[in-house]
């Protein structure tokens, strides 16, 4: 894998620093409420492990998997779900974890399906944004880094 590897993007420290600074801003924007957490399997569980880590306020679990890479239905912006949230998020303060919004198709298709789901509040945090490559419009309400077009790997991305 190391020698298919062009340059590094981000580095450990750039990755700390970022981090850190996105769970005080989140700690500081659900003060006084409970947040439910919501990691996009498998590529935001090393980002989702470390973002916790960084937030002081009571935080809540939960997980989907969904098809992505390689799918026949990538273009459509049919994503299908792998493997669903195992709690209802009816009437709680939801933050959906990802790891990169490339075309925004499955963040678009996420959105909509949990906002169906009636949470007291819908938000979206990636830890990669990616915007030259967007096909639909998406809102990241905390974004770690801006990249350019390329395919990126490390810290628990798909490869
Ligand atoms: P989108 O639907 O095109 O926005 O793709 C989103 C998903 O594709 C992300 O959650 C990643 O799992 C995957 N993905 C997109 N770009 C990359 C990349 O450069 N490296 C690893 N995974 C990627």
């Amino acid at each position: 894998m190391r020698e298919d590897i062009k340059e590094i993007l981000v580095t450990e420290e750039m990755l700390g620093e970022r981090i850190r600074a996105m769970g005080t801003e989140i700690s500081r924007d659900y003060q006084g409420k409970d947040i439910c957490l919501i990691g996009i399997l498998k590529g935001a569980f090393i980002f989702l492990g470390d973002l916790a880590r960084e937030i002081s306020i009571p935080t809540a679990f939960d997980f989907m998997a969904v098809s992505s890479y390689g799918a026949a239905t990538r273009s459509s912006g049919v994503v299908r779900i792998l493997k669903d949230l195992e709690e209802s998020i009816q009437g709680k303060h939801v933050l959906i974890v990802e790891d990169i919004v490339d075309t925004g198709l499955t963040l678009s298709y996420l959105y909509d399906n949990l906002k169906n789901r009636n949470p007291a509040s819908l938000k979206v945090c990636t830890l990669l944004d990616k915007p030259s490559r967007r096909k639909v419009p998406v809102q990241l309400d905390y974004r770690g880094f801006e990249i350019p077009d390329a395919f990126v790997v490390g810290y628990g991305l798909d490869y």
